[in-house]
């Protein structure tokens, strides 16, 4: 089975674990629409990818359950920032977002039920690997809360004045800082030296999606389009222009590779980096430009 399937594998299993008889149904339901069919599952794969490349053969099962408790911690964060009181968006993934398919009261408990089976999913897949937990749980806890944390992140679109490498830190580079310092302690490696590679790769996922909030339509990104304008959000599109958040987008994914600690697997890490840069810039966006 390749890491893809496998990660689905332990998505699955967590899923199965609300459904059980007993379990509210329609909970049960709202969870599973938050994680199946997923989107591209790139921190789980970045954090598989890691723990390949540096572990030698060591830690992937440890990866898996990390990876996919940060895969539901980042659907948790969807189905919350979809509701009317942050983004109000009706749409994500090419379907209707939990609340508008469930209810808003459904959708903030399977958010919330998604966050406890996240740290459920790290503790039961770490059982092989006791000594590991502790030091994946801490990472975990990190990506998530306040200050830095995804959390933290969400508030500051709350705050008068936005603090705005916070804000782009915690939103959306401290799920990539954890996925890629996860796999490193997965490998039983000290995962210090990871983090740069996490913030660089962040921070081009950021750039990449406000060229798609700001390019392409609902149809192709399978959520609502312009949301940044809509809600006076700050945009790489809006600071650089579009040929300047490309270049930008293209500087990052460099940083990004020059980031990978050296390991055995360093240039094929490197490389998947590198296809990261096309699959972040559809041909779509690039004909857009023109
Ligand atoms: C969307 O994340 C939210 C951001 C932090 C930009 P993804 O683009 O990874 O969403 P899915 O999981 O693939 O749908
Ligand atoms: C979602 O951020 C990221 C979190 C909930 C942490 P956005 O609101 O910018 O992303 P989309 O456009 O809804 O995917
Ligand atoms: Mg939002
Ligand atoms: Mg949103």
């Amino acid at each position: 089975m390749d890491a893809d399937a496998l990660i689905e594998r332990v998505l699955e299993r967590s899923v199965a674990t609300g459904e059980v008889p007993g379990a509210p149904p329609l909970l049960g339901r709202a969870i599973r629409h938050a994680v199946f069919p997923g989107g591209a599952r790139v921190r789980p794969k970045l954090c598989v990818a890691v723990t390949a490349a540096c572990g030698e053969g060591r830690g992937i099962e440890a990866a898996l359950g990390a990876g996919a408790a940060l895969e539901l911690m980042h659907c948790a964060s969807l189905v919350h920032d979809d509701l009317p009181a942050f983004d109000g968006a009706d749409t994500r993934r090419g379907k209707p977002s939990v609340h508008a398919a469930f209810s808003e009261a459904i959708a903030v408990l399977a958010g919330d039920a998604l966050i406890v089976m996240a740290f459920d999913t790290l503790l039961r897949e770490s059982r092989s690997a006791p000594h590991l937990l502790s030091p994946l749980m801490t990472i975990l806890i990190g990506a998530v809360g306040t200050p830095h944390g995804i959390v933290a992140g969400q508030a500051w679109e709350s705050e008068h004045t936005i603090d705005l490498s916070a804000y782009h830190q915690a939103k959306t580079g401290a799920l990539f800082v954890a996925a890629s310092m996860s796999g490193a302690a997965a490998a039983g490696l000290d995962p210090a030296p990871w983090r740069a590679l996490g913030e660089r790769l962040g921070e081009a996922y950021q750039v990449a999606d406000d060229l798609r909030d700001v390019l392409l339509g609902e149809d192709e990104l399978g959520k609502p389009a312009g949301q940044d304008a809509s809600h006076l959000r700050p945009n790489a599109v809006q600071h650089f222009g579009v040929a300047g958040a490309i270049a930008r987008l293209k500087g990052l994914i460099a940083d990004a590779s020059d980031a990978v600690p050296d390991c055995s697997g360093a240039p094929v890490l490197r490389e998947i980096v590198h296809g990261q840069a096309s699959r972040l810039m559809p041909k779509s966006l690039l004909r857009n430009v023109a």
